[in-house]
């Protein structure tokens, strides 16, 4: 007879992360699990190494040491659109979409349908299945076909978002989405990531909201300099405790 074995798969299981710039160590051993449906925050001062440890999952860069498990199979991306390809996808602040381009490109961008023989852009289905997307997960947009530019910070974000729903296959990962954007626009991105978490997506957010924290996540995590100083449920700790551990002074 052999031992039961854990048999659940993580969508992300980080073992022993460091990251190494130079003499800098960015990250140290860092581990986190994220189970299906379950959103973890992200956060530490300026410099704390947030921002590197998303693009080291995302495949950006890559880790000087430790391990990463996507779907329970062991993950070394070469590179974002390498890590897209296995399911993972990324919402940045700074919005990598494409202004000029309407709204259905953006949502295809890197992975737009084509007719064959020739291989023209099938706009017409990519615009369908975009529509169908926004209304889906309500995101308020005058057209598929409206131009990038013409949405406001909160529109664009949204697009980010349901970019990301469509193509993440388990995991999306999200550095500061509401940095630039005002409240309403901010409560309308966390009902979408509250959705993304409905379908079963585990997310993984880097926030320097405290209330937005405690209003999406299910745990936080807290880097200081690149060490991985604890992990709490968000129901299990408070304000003050994460602010004690974000700068290492007793509150
Ligand atoms: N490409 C790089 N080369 C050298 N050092 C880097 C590089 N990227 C990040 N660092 C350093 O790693 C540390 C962590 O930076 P990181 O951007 O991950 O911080 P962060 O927690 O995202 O901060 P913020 O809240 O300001 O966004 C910093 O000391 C930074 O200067
Ligand atoms: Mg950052």
């Amino acid at each position: 007879m052999t031992a039961p074995q854990d048999t659940t798969v993580k969508p992300l299981r980080l073992d022993g992360i460091t990251k190494h710039f130079g003499g800098i160590v960015a990250i140290k051993r860092f581990d986190l699990e994220i189970e299906p449906g379950e959103i973890v925050a992200l956060v530490g001062d300026n410099g704390a190494g947030k921002s590197t440890l998303v693009k080291i999952i995302s495949g950006m860069y890559q880790p000087t040491d430790g391990e990463i498990w996507v779907n329970g199979e062991r993950a070394s991306f070469r590179d974002p659109s390498d890590a897209r390809t296995r399911g993972v996808e990324v919402v940045y602040q700074d919005l990598a979409l494409v202004d000029l381009q309407p709204v259905y490109m953006n949502l295809f961008l890197g992975r737009e349908l084509r007719r064959k023989p020739f291989g023209t852009l099938d706009r017409k289905t990519m615009a369908s299945r975009t529509q169908a997307l926004v209304e889906e997960l309500d995101v308020r947009i005058p057209s598929a076909r409206a131009t990038l530019s013409d949405l406001s910070g909160g529109q664009r974000q949204g697009i980010a978002i349901a970019r990301a729903t469509h193509w993440a296959s388990s995991l999306v990962l999200m550095d500061e989405p509401t940095a630039a954007l005002g409240v309403a626009e901010t409560a309308k991105v966390e009902e979408l990531i509250l959705k993304l978490k409905a379908r079963g997506a585990a997310v993984l957010i880097v926030s320097h909201n405290m209330e937005q924290v405690f209003r999406v996540a299910d745990r936080v995590t807290v880097l200081r300099r690149g060490t991985q100083v604890g992990t709490k449920r968000t129901e299990e700790t408070t304000h003050n405790e994460l602010v004690a551990m974000i700068t290492g002074l007793s509150s």
